[in-house]
């Protein structure tokens, strides 16, 4: 088939990358989707059963720092355009060890650089679209909010290599020419995430009436972003944004992660028939994160101005719609939580 755009999507077996993968195989036939993943930890072919059989899809496992089998896989797909997600993406993985994160989020990403301006040859009718975070800009104050001009400040080994990224994609615009785009998000929530983040986690500890770890005072603030809206953000800023901008993405949805956890404990004890306040009681405050972030917040009226983008539903909705696909999907979670998850965790509080 002549398809219109062939494009290769890095870590679509992730958590947003299997949204923005259904999102597009979906929405646009006439584009094949390479979906590009090594399959780590955090990467599961199950996240995507639903589109596999579709014939705009492939998938092909492999690691993006490999330099030859990258180059080799542009060539045979033809590859017109990228969306790369695959990242090593979990702070308290990058402060136990931060040398994947250097070798996958910064090697990775200039070795695809290079295989994009190989393959496209100056060419300006391609899009490099980076996906990245809002964890590049630092730690705000109880003030102010991120915007595309704030100045970088990463602070955790993983925001360091993210920012480390962000700058080789800028480079290669500025130095090649490459046709480059860039979104930094805030902290997404939604179904198939790995449950070693905040969300997910709570939900499943709730459900086995397991402890439920508090960092610190539970006073730090994250902006959350239902993930099928950073999906749709996403597609729009590939489609619609201006080569060579950063894209700032966020729910401007604060909330302290106690609140947080204090409402998902709520919700589930009524959704699990339990009594009021039952949830609660499991909370559990573990000595904080080293160089814990304070405050996320995204100032997203460039997307909202300039591209017509804006979260389609509300925190609430967003976390019952979560809350839901976490217990209908008990199997799921069982399956990716054994074996080597189950081994990295097994001490992990008791060492901080
Ligand atoms: P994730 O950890 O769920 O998925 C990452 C995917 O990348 C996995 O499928 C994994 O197998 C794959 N991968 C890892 N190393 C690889 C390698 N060397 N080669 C090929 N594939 C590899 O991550 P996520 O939460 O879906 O995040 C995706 C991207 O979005 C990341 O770049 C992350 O920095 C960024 N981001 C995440 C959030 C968030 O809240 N989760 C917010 C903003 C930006
Ligand atoms: O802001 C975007 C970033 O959001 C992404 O770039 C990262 O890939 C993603 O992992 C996320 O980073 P955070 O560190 O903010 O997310 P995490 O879910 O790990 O933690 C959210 C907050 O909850 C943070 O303040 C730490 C706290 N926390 C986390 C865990 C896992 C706890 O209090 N207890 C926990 O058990």
């Amino acid at each position: 088939m002549n398809y219109k755009k062939r494009i290769l999507v890095t870590g679509g077996a992730g958590f947003i990358g299997s949204h923005v993968i259904r999102l597009m195989v979906h929405k646009y036939p006439e584009y094949l989707i390479v979906n590009l993943d090594k399959l780590t930890y955090a990467g599961n072919l199950e996240n995507l059963k639903d589109v596999e059989h579709l014939s705009n899809y492939r998938f092909v496992k492999g690691d993006i720092t490999d330099a030859s089998f990258m180059k080799q896989v542009f060539e045979d797909h033809d590859i017109t355009d990228v969306i790369h997600l695959a990242a090593e993406s979990h702070v308290d993985r990058s402060i136990e060890g931060p040398m994947d994160f250097v070798m996958t989020n910064v090697v990775g990403t200039v070795n695809l650089l290079q295989c994009a301006r190989d393959k496209w040859e100056g060419s300006k009718d391609h899009v490099f679209h980076h996906v990245s975070t809002d964890e590049v800009y630092g730690s705000l104050g109880e003030t102010g909010l991120f915007e595309e001009t704030t100045p970088y400040d990463p602070r955790s080994p993983y925001s360091a290599s993210k920012a480390s990224s962000d700058h080789f994609v800028n480079a290669f615009y500025h130095t090649y020419g490459l046709p480059v785009k860039l979104s930094n998000c805030s902290n997404n929530y939604g179904s198939h995430q790995f449950p070693e983040k905040l969300i997910p986690l709570m939900i499943n500890n709730i459900l086995n009436e397991k402890p439920l770890p508090v960092y610190g005072n539970g006073a730090n603030i994250r902006d959350w972003l239902w993930v099928v809206d950073h999906a749709s953000a996403i597609d729009v800023i590939f489609h619609k944004g201006r080569i060579g901008e950063s894209y700032n993405v966020g729910g401007l949805n604060e909330w302290t992660n106690l609140n947080l956890v204090h409402y998902l404990c709520d919700l589930m004890d009524q959704k699990l028939g339990r009594e009021k306040g039952a949830s609660r009681k499991l909370i559990t405050f573990v000595t904080d994160r080293k160089g814990h972030d304070m405050r996320y917040a995204i100032d997203a009226s460039k997307i909202e101005s300039e591209l017509g983008w804006t979260p389609s539903i509300t925190f609430e909705e967003g976390l019952d719609k979560t809350v839901d696909w976490y217990l209908n999907n008990r199997a799921w979670v069982e399956s990716i939580t054994s074996g080597e998850y189950t081994e990295y965790y097994k001490n992990m509080y008791d060492e901080r």
